[in-house]
């Protein structure tokens, strides 16, 4: 089984850039499945249902969500029928949405769990007391278990990677919107990277317009954050190899934009 993994959409030129490469992208790699963290995919706050449509037509089987889970008010309206995405398992109870959900490829089966951290973050609840009961209920039905740790910190990622080690399959990290170059193999066969990046307008901050940005780091006073709707992209992801006891074989970064062209 292959996974490609998009990190976070960010606004229009996010979503243009999946128009433009992932059919690029699906004939290089062949993904079994392609999941994208679409936490921002609405003007970087959240997702709406025209989008998660959208984004389901061109060719994205599953979202994986974050801190902007909320972001947009109509999420409400259809995030109990969404059966394509997952928002971080440990918020409240009471927050609508699901943290995990199975796909059925052919004869197997992959459980993809979202979670988010704590540090520097929202006090949500505890990410890793989460994770195990997630990650037991996910092993009586398969040994494939893809997850999103949606955190701040390198730190607590790295730590969750160490956690789950020989446990799941993947943990890839989302949020900072900065790919990490530490993708690897931990020694019991779990694929991680602490950022996989993040997918939009490359020439600003984290995708936002950066004239307000810097504007805020030297006046420390509010600014409105800008998601630009046109400019130069850029796409970040990573592709996993598994064998079929679910441990991850091969980890491979994907970084496209004009820097680095995609071959
Ligand atoms: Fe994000
Ligand atoms: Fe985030």
């Amino acid at each position: 089984m292959r996974i490609l993994f998009i990190g976070d959409i960010v606004g229009k030129v996010g979503r243009q850039a999946i128009s433009d490469y992932l059919p690029k992208l699906k004939q290089k790699f062949h993904p079994t499945v392609t999941i994208v963290n679409a936490e921002n995919a609405a003007h970087g706050k959240g997702l709406t249902e025209k989008i998660y449509k959208q984004l389901l037509r061109e060719g994205v089987d599953f979202m994986t969500m974050g801190n902007h889970t909320y972001g947009q008010r109509q999420i409400y309206d259809f995030i109990d029928d969404a059966n394509r995405m997952v928002r971080p398992a440990n918020f409240p109870e009471e927050a609508p949405g699901v943290g995990m959900r199975f796909i059925q490829i052919n004869a197997d089966k992959l459980a993809i769990i979202n979670l988010q951290g704590r540090s520097f973050m929202q006090d949500i609840d505890d990410p890793f007391k989460k994770a195990d009961e997630l990650v037991e209920q996910a092993q009586k039905e398969t040994n494939y278990i893809f997850v999103d740790f949606h955190a701040e910190t390198t730190s607590e990622k790295n730590a969750m990677g160490w956690y789950l080690d020989g446990r799941v399959s993947t943990v890839v990290g989302t949020h900072t919107h900065i790919q990490t170059s530490d993708d690897r193999i931990l020694p019991q066969g779990t694929g991680y990277i602490t950022d996989v990046g993040m997918t939009g307008f490359y020439d600003g901050i984290l995708g936002i317009q950066r004239d307000e940005v810097i504007k805020r780091f030297i006046t420390s006073l509010p600014q409105r954050h800008v998601v630009p709707d046109t400019g130069r992209a850029v796409l970040s992801g990573v592709v996993v190899d598994y064998d079929s006891q679910g441990r991850t074989k091969h980890i491979e970064r994907v970084l496209i934009n004009d820097d680095h062209p995609l071959d």
